[in-house]
Parts: structure tokens; sequence; C-alpha cells
């Protein structure tokens, strides 16, 4: 499996972004960006202006992960602005097939995410539909919060359903990845890793994400892991 990492600055300084992500242009692979709108998640953070600006200041392809109330309305404005990869929840979002494809047509990656609670089963039949699968590992709102192992045959079964299906689509998690967590995710058959706190938070960012990568990598070879 090819392992991707996703530092995601909300565990950045905000008033520092361009600085921030800068620290991690060179071993990273996106940059991941979460809109929270203070509705679908009891927490507000930065949209559209905010995401436009940062695009002009960052080599690295934007993540955006939409935690917003009408994903429908808004999710291709982050495409057509230069987003690499759009988000939306599977929880908010009243057409998700229309609006997957409107982030397609609008030239990004479309991505179609699930909180804790929320089945991936249901979710099978629109994987034609996305390029990732993200399985929130923790209730989203809010950085720095411990992982929820419950998830975790979650992820295998959005593995299984994903070999089932074909096709190249990258499985995402969010939420308590660390250096501690990343193993399992891996051997569950994550393959793209959004960490907050572990890369911003730690004394060195762009080695952060360099063992991220690594320890991820090396879970992913072991034998009984899900492969991607
Ligand atoms: C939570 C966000 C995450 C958050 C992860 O709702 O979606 O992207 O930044 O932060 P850590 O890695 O600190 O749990
Ligand atoms: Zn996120």
């Amino acid at each position: 499996m090819t392992v991707q990492i996703s530092p995601s600055v909300l565990a950045a300084d905000f008033a520092r972004l361009a600085d921030d992500a800068a620290l991690v242009a060179s071993t990273a692979d996106w940059l991941h960006i979460d809109v929270m709108d203070g509705d679908f998640v009891p927490n507000l953070t930065i949209g559209l202006p905010v995401v436009a600006a940062l695009l002009k200041h960052t080599p690295l392809p934007l993540d955006c992960h939409l935690m917003i109330a009408d994903p429908d309305r808004w999710a291709p404005d982050y495409a057509a602005a230069g987003a690499r990869n759009v988000t939306i929840h599977a929880e908010a979002v009243s057409a998700p097939v229309r609006t997957l494809r409107a982030i397609r047509s609008a030239g990004a990656r479309a991505g179609l995410g699930i909180n804790p609670g929320t089945p991936v089963d249901p979710y099978a039949e629109l994987l034609p539909e996305v390029d990732m699968l993200l399985v929130m590992t923790v209730e989203p709102g809010f950085g720095g919060q411990a992982f929820l192992d419950l998830v975790l045959p979650k992820v295998r079964r959005a593995r299984e359903l994903i070999a089932r299906h074909g096709g190249e689509i990258w499985l995402q998690v969010d939420g308590g990845v660390t250096e501690e967590t990343i193993e399992r995710c891996a051997e569950a058959g994550a393959d793209n890793f959004v960490a907050g706190t572990a890369v911003f938070g730690a004394r060195e960012p762009a080695a952060a994400v360099e063992h991220l990568r690594a320890t991820a990598a090396a879970a992913g070879r072991r034998p009984g892991a899900s492969a991607s």
C-alpha cells in the first residue's frame, strides 16, 4: 500500500497558516483543512476565503474536510477554488450522487466521510462515485481527542467493500491518529492518515510526518493486515 499523510492544520497556528504549512511541505502528501460551520459540528473554523488564500501560499494539495450542514451548496465551490480533494459527510449531504459528481466535475477528488456511529455498508453503492472514503476515528468537531478503537472493525469492513468494488479508492482515517494508533489503522486497511496534534504538536512536524509514514507502512506490510 502507498501511505499518505495529511497533516491537519486544526492543530496549527491559525494566525500563521502558511508558515505552519511550510513546515511540512517537504514531507507531507496533503494539507488537511477542517471546515466547520458551528452547525454540523459544535465548532467553527475557517471557510472558502481562507482556503482560497492558503492555496496561493502552499505547494501542498489541499484536502478539504467539510463538516458543514449544507455540503450540497458549498462543496463544489471548494473544488472550483482549487482544493484537490473535497470530502463531504454522509450524515449531512442531501443529494450525494449529484454533489460527489459536482466535486469531480469541478476538478477535485471526491471524498465521502462517515462518523463513528454511521455504518459503512449502506454506502457501498456510492463507491463508484467516490475517490476516497473517510472513516472518522473520533466524533468530528475538535482536535486532540482520544482515538476510538471501536471504529476499527468498520475500517476493516470499509477496506473489504473497496476491494470488492475494485478501482483505486483511498481509505482515510481522521481523529486521534498518532504514532501509537496509526499501526492499528494501517493494519485495518487505512492508507491515508490525517494527523493534527501528532504533527503540529510535535517539536519537529516534518520529522513527525516521516515517522508516522514509516510506522504505517511497516504495519500495512505485516501478515494479517488488510491489504490495500
Ligand atoms: C476533527 C477533525 C480532525 C482533527 C484531528 O473533527 O476532523 O481533522 O484535526 O485532530 P487530531 O489528529 O489532533 O485528533
Ligand atoms: Zn478532519
